[in-house]
């Protein structure tokens, strides 16, 4: 570990030999939350994930539900507890009665993702039931006044593709293409946004460098930059493919890609800086480089790593930039110097995931990648907390933060709550409520939280 350590500060510096961002700090103590501003023709949403709100019988071919029924190499369940999502918040079902609840918070866009699996769960064979259902989910949804804005791809896919090696093999990039011009023949008429690749980065870091995700390949780094070579690759060949055909131009198409700094806990920590450079590179420096530059390069010298890509083409293959962005990751070394772990300030709010509450955050970020010289849509944005008053908290916070990047002249173009409903968080299982409507996953009730109530608030003054 300490040997790991070390490899990958040294990594760092090769990396990028320069201070650290600083880490932003505002005194909330003197800033007014509800003094936000938005544009009158924002997009305000929500996001959701079909098999996160639906679960393993929605979808029973794909890679997630395979995974969910197996143990690791030391008989462990892959999901906390044991648990396995069954039909989580029932979406599938009672999507017309969500629909509702959108309309009830005042959204205009909705941010959702098909089952590919559902969809062509054999290769090359395509369900029409399958088909018909979403028709009526986006005809339903624009009938409410609401956008449907379809991901194409958010974490799972059939287990046919899976067993082909998914995105490891550049030459299954065919696959995705294919299905992608299937959505759109079928539904371009009613979805007019796209999002090709959702998070590229936290796919290929949770299933090739964690490992705790399908399919499970812990410590990959080659394989990941690969994946994520990929990934890039196939965002590129679907935007291209969809402008080709018939609405193509008319459509907006981009990708999600989240943010998540990680940032030294001691500024002045050669160690820390550079195990903190390492990690903002492979997770998302990489990839936001590619989009500002066309060059992807997965370049970590101290490892011997090297995955490089060009395509000066890129750049154009955004119509917006979708960022995702929940908080940072304070790294920092305990006294005794052989541990480097995850630090929190005296004064952090921490959430039920591994972060805090960190608004500033989404500023650095949406300065970041506004680099990329695109309209920005934050993509997703949300938390999970037991402490309603906390959780109502970092959604004001982040709406003040959202209103003044756009204030400073950021070009943001909407912002999509995730999540509507609470819904089932991958490994981590039920333990995590993300809904602005808790649910009882016995009855499936929803209740609306105040932090739902708060954001409802915001879009009707906006
Ligand atoms: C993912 C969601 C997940 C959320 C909260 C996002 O990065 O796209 O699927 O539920 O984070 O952890």
């Amino acid at each position: 570990m300490t040997r790991y350590i070390i490899l990958s500060a040294l990594a760092g510096f090769f990396i990028a030999p320069q201070l650290p961002e600083t880490e932003l700090r505002w005194d909330w103590s003197t800033i007014d939350t509800s003094a936000t501003q938005f544009p009158k023709d924002f997009k305000w949403g929500i996001a959701l994930s079909e098999y996160q709100n639906s679960g393993e019988q929605a979808c029973p071919t794909c890679n997630w539900a395979d995974w969910e029924k197996c143990c690791d190499s030391s008989g462990r369940p892959r999901i906390e507890g044991g648990e396995r999502s069954g039909s989580a918040a029932n979406f599938w079902d009672t999507f017309s009665a969500d629909i509702k609840r959108m309309k009830n918070l005042g959204i205009n866009t909705c941010s959702i993702s098909v089952a590919w699996s559902r969809i062509e769960p054999r290769e090359g064979v395509f369900d029409a039931v399958a088909i018909a259902h979403y028709h009526k989910v986006f005809n339903a949804l624009h009938k409410a006044g609401i956008q449907p804005f379809v991901s194409i791809h958010h974490f799972t896919h059939p287990d046919w593709f899976e067993a082909k090696g998914a995105f490891e093999n550049e030459e299954n990039i065919e696959y995705l293409v294919r299905f992608a011009k299937k959505l759109f023949t079928e539904y371009s008429d009613t979805v007019k946004l796209w999002c090709t690749i959702l998070e590229p980065g936290v796919y290929a870091f949770q299933g090739y460098f964690r490992g705790v995700w399908p399919p499970g390949k812990t410590g990959h780094l080659r394989l990941m930059g690969i994946v994520i070579k990929n990934l890039l690759k196939a965002h590129t060949a679907v935007y291209k493919a969809l402008k080709a055909l018939p609405g193509g131009q008319q459509a907006q198409i981009g990708i999600s890609h989240s943010v998540t700094q990680f940032d030294p806990y001691h500024p002045w920590n050669p160690i820390e800086h550079g195990v903190t450079t390492f990690m903002n590179h492979i997770f998302h420096g990489a990839i936001t480089y590619y989009f500002k530059t066309g060059e992807f390069r997965w370049n970590v010298p101290g490892l011997g790593l090297r995955v490089t890509h060009t395509d000066y083409d890129a750049p154009n293959t955004l119509d917006y930039f979708g960022l995702n962005y929940y908080s940072h990751v304070l790294i920092g070394m305990r006294p005794q110097l052989q541990v480097i772990d995850q630090m929190y300030r005296a004064d952090d709010i921490k959430t039920d995931m591994p972060y805090s509450i960190y608004a500033e955050g989404l500023y650095r970020a949406i300065a970041d990648v506004a680099g990329i010289g695109k309209p920005i849509i934050i993509t997703e944005n949300g938390v999970s907390m037991s402490n309603e008053q906390d959780r109502t908290l970092y959604v004001q916070r982040y709406l003040y933060a959202l209103s003044k990047a756009i204030a400073d002249g950021y070009d943001i173009r909407g912002y999509f709550h995730w999540t509507l409903t609470d819904n089932f968080e991958w490994d981590m299982g039920y333990s995590q409520r993300f809904g602005l409507y808790g649910v009882d996953f016995k009855t499936k009730k929803r209740t609306l939280r105040d932090s739902g109530r708060y954001y409802k608030q915001v879009i009707a003054a906006s």
